[in-house]
């Protein structure tokens, strides 16, 4: 029996994934092998000598001392793409939003009604002040093909639009879903030059921190539209709010709002909205409680943040399952306990990530526990696991 403790309210049809007869779930597990959590602060937590992973609904892991996790042999797991589709939607609204005055146009009609105006009697003539360009024909730069901008640029084709992507690390995923349609440059300038619209889908980290700044807005068509539903500081925003200013940007859609933005022309804002839709809860639920049953259960590693993908079909009587520091002699030192208990070793992949690697061998003998024991002292090694078939 697996137990696991959840540190969030996590949707039923996840929980669903980890059948009764095998796993015990709930909120007061006191040795868990696994952690369910979504926002819950971990940062200071006592991690149980249990505990072998936690899973986290939802893709950012800033609440989950990960470096700890890391020393202390627990695999964190994520689950990126989960919440795509939630936030393609809201891309896709937030360019007609960019490009029809949509949220002006509703909030002035709210307006007339509040001031008593039947507004059946000024529709007509007040709408000509909330004109906007349609999107079929235009431009569209998306930046960051991820789970997410590979999704918007194939929605974009389907709406007319010609669509240039940008990404230097294109997963070789990500280049098999996007639509033949999409024009992919390895040169990040010709999208700032010939998109109407630029869209971002890129995660926040040093080297993008800022990266629509003055000189990257210099480059863009006079009148270009900006969409970030990635994060704010993407966009510095004191270049955004100058740019809006003298009409080089015509609007800015954003699902990151501050003061400074909200006195800006032509900016709409959302607040952060991207994936709040229960269906991005339960694909975030789903996916973490599949990652962490199929860790506990297989030793698979799959979207891990502190790990590496490591997938090992069944094929010995026991599997060894070692999380180690990424040094060498390790494998050696692995197979060479084994050996002298005359276990022989079927099968056997090992990864790394950074100074982390993960090694699985399954093996034709039992591994006994005075094997594991051994397996355990061996110097940069931090968690062994014997799984039986
Ligand atoms: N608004 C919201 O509620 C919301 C929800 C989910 C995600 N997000 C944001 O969207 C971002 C993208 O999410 P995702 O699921 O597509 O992530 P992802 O990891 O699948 O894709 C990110 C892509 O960006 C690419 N990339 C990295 N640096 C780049 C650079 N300098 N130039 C161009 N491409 C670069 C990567 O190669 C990767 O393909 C997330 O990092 C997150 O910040 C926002």
């Amino acid at each position: 029996m697996y137990h696991i403790k959840t540190l969030n309210k996590i949707a039923p049809v996840g929980l669903s994934q980890l059948p009764k007869e095998g796993y015990a779930v709930s909120d007061g597990e006191e040795h868990p092998d696994g952690i369910l959590v979504r926002s819950a602060d971990m940062l200071n937590y006592e991690f149980p000598e249990s505990l072998r992973a936690i899973a986290r609904a939802g893709a950012g892991t800033n609440n989950i001392p990960i470096d700890r996790c890391s020393e202390a042999g627990i695999v964190v797991f994520n689950t990126p793409g989960a919440n795509a589709n939630a936030v393609k939607e809201l891309a896709v609204c937030a360019l007609l939003l960019s490009a029809r005055k949509i949220a002006a146009g509703s909030k002035w009609v709210n307006a007339q009604a509040a001031d008593g105006v039947d507004v059946t009697t000024v529709v007509e003539k007040g709408k000509s002040q909330f004109v906007g360009p349609e999107l079929m024909g235009k431009t569209l730069g998306v930046v960051g093909l991820g789970a997410i901008g590979v999704q918007v640029a194939n929605i974009a084709t389907k709406l007319g639009m010609k669509v240039i992507g940008h990404d230097p690390f294109l997963s070789v995923h990500s280049a098999l879903s996007l639509s033949r349609m999409v024009h992919v440059t390895a040169d990040l300038n010709e999208v700032y030059q010939s998109a109407d619209y630029i869209t971002i889908h890129v995660p926040q980290n040093k080297d993008t921190k800022g990266m629509v700044n003055a000189a990257a807005i210099a480059k863009m068509k006079d009148g270009v539209r900006l969409v970030n539903m990635a994060r704010g500081g993407l966009v510095d925003e004191g270049a955004v709010i100058d740019a809006l200013k003298s009409g080089k940007v015509a609007s800015y859609v954003t699902d990151f709002p501050t003061n400074a933005l909200m006195a800006a022309p032509n900016v709409t804002a959302l607040p952060h909205l991207g994936a709040s839709t229960p269906e991005s809860e339960d694909n975030c639920a789903v996916m973490a409680a599949q990652e962490l049953r199929d860790y506990l259960e297989n030793g698979n590693i799959v979207n891990s943040v502190n790990l590496p993908a490591v997938e090992l079909p069944w094929s010995g009587a026991a599997r060894v399952c070692v999380i180690h520091r990424n040094i060498p002699n390790l494998l050696a030192a692995i197979t060479g306990l084994l050996g002298k208990d005359n276990v022989n070793v079927a099968n056997l992949t090992n990864k790394s990530k950074g100074e982390y690697a993960y090694t699985i061998v399954d093996t034709d003998q039992a591994v006994t526990d005075a094997v594991a024991d051994e397996l355990a002292k061996v110097e940069g090694v931090l968690r062994v696991r014997v799984l039986n078939h």
